[in-house]
């Protein structure tokens, strides 16, 4: 059924109204609407954002199934508010030809909870050496319009210019990892006194930036969209100002993850903390949230990265990189940016939804909520705190490097096209 009223329901946390929707769509707004025979949701006051849409998670799924699946991925992400994501590539087989995009695509649909969009590999099996058949992705009915190596970078400038070339004339857009693998071989953590102190090699910050300035140069050759996944260094803020203010056609993000914690917490050895690009420093903490508020950098993407505790339970060399993210996202970005005053929620509805959904070229994702607009939303209680704990959390891994702490705001209620995917913590299958 995708006919829902929605009552008491406070649109980017201003005055409160009803929604009336019919058919998945806004059919009217306004102050104690009734309607017979249809689901209701009383939404009690609380704050409701265009459902959310990430641009970066990792669902492990074809090949890397004991850490998570299309399914239980698209469980955490109801759960978190996302109506969109967006799936990378690097998993086994490589999402590279159309045949396993379109698998992605299907998949996510059969689960029917979250819009999957699956992520085409740049490179043939993320080798950095060929270019991988980019328009069969995009005319395949996976309909790809995002590509990436993500997991590593596309290191060969001849091959990101080429990629970038298809890019403009496909109207897609290359997210690059921007990782120079010449500087951070052997890399485990962000270079410097930390690093150091605990005998790591250090990923230095001009890894990044290098490979930023490079690819905004070859992007405005090209006249293609190029988006910088996971910013994590103060110094790529500035190569960003300078390549937008030139009119390059430039977005990046940032993880809630590089926006809260630091490589202060590195001293336990614990691999949980463990993630590539690395956690920085206070100060780029600091750079990361002034550049999300100003819009240098344009949105917060989770880099959910579920690894199965095999993987992460070991020592710290031999762990593999990344944490989750989905169902911690919102309250993330509430901690570091709706409470020091950063971001309104106008502000939060701009980078994890409205922002992220034009750079993913998603048509009916990140719209206005407005009468003739499709009923996408994630309804969230302000004020609730809750305790992380990552054996409740839907993903079938439990790498959340939030464990035991208390965070503001949760999602009561995730709504896609009409439909409820999410309420009260559940998933509305
Ligand atoms: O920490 C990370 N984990 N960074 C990446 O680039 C890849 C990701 C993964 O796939 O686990
Ligand atoms: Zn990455």
């Amino acid at each position: 059924m995708t006919d829902l009223l929605i009552t008491n329901a406070k649109p980017y946390g201003e005055e409160a109204v009803d929604l009336l929707v019919r058919d998945g769509v806004v059919a009217e707004i306004g102050t104690g609407l009734t309607a017979e025979g249809v689901e209701t949701l009383d939404a009690g006051g609380h704050v409701l954002l265009p459902g959310l849409v990430d641009l970066h998670v990792h669902l492990r799924e074809p090949g890397g199934e004991e850490s998570e699946t299309i399914e239980t991925g698209s469980h955490a992400a109801a759960l978190g508010g996302f109506t969109a994501v967006f799936a990378m590539p690097n998993t086994d087989p490589v999402a590279d030809t159309a045949v396993v995009v379109e698998h992605v695509r299907r998949r996510g649909e059969e689960v029917g909870l979250v819009d999957v969009h699956p992520v085409g590999a740049v490179t043939t099996g993320l080798r950095g050496e060929k270019l991988a058949e980019l328009g069969t992705m995009v005319a395949s009915a996976a309909q790809v319009r995002m590509f990436s190596d993500d997991g590593r970078c596309v290191n060969d400038p001849l091959i990101m210019r080429r990629a970038l070339e298809y890019a403009g004339a496909l109207d897609v857009v290359i997210a690059q990892h921007a990782e120079d693998h010449r500087l951070t071989g052997g890399a485990q953590a962000h270079e410097g006194a930390i690093a150091s102190r605990l005998g790591l090699a250090g990923w230095p910050a001009t890894a990044e930036e290098t490979v930023i300035a490079r690819d905004v140069a070859l992007a405005r050759e090209a006249g293609a969209a190029l988006h910088v996944c996971h910013v994590s260094s103060l110094h790529s803020i500035a190569v960003l100002r300078a390549a937008k203010a030139q009119g390059v056609r430039v977005s990046a993000e940032v993880t809630p993850h590089h926006l809260l914690l630091t490589d202060g917490r590195l001293t336990g050895y614990d691999p949980v903390n463990k993630v590539n690009p690395p956690l920085r420093t206070g100060a780029d903490t600091q750079a990361m949230r002034e550049a999300l508020a100003e819009g240098v950098i344009d949105v917060v993407a989770t880099d959910h990265a579920p690894h199965a505790s095999q993987y992460k339970d070991t020592e710290w060399a031999a762990a593999k990189p990344g944490m989750l993210g989905l169902q911690t996202a919102l309250s993330v970005v509430i901690h570091t940016m709706v409470e020091p005053g950063l971001l309104d929620w106008h502000g939060v509805a701009r980078v994890m939804s409205e922002r992220p959904a034009e750079i993913g070229n998603l048509p009916d994702q990140g719209r206005p909520i407005a009468v003739g607009e499709p009923a996408t939303f994630a309804l969230v209680d302000p004020d609730a705190q809750w305790t992380v704990r990552g054996a409740a959390l839907a993903s079938r891994a439990a790498n959340t490097p939030y464990e035991g702490m208390r965070l503001p705001g949760a999602v009561v209620a995730t709504v896609l096209r009409g439909r409820m995917t999410a309420r009260d913590g559940k998933v509305v299958a």
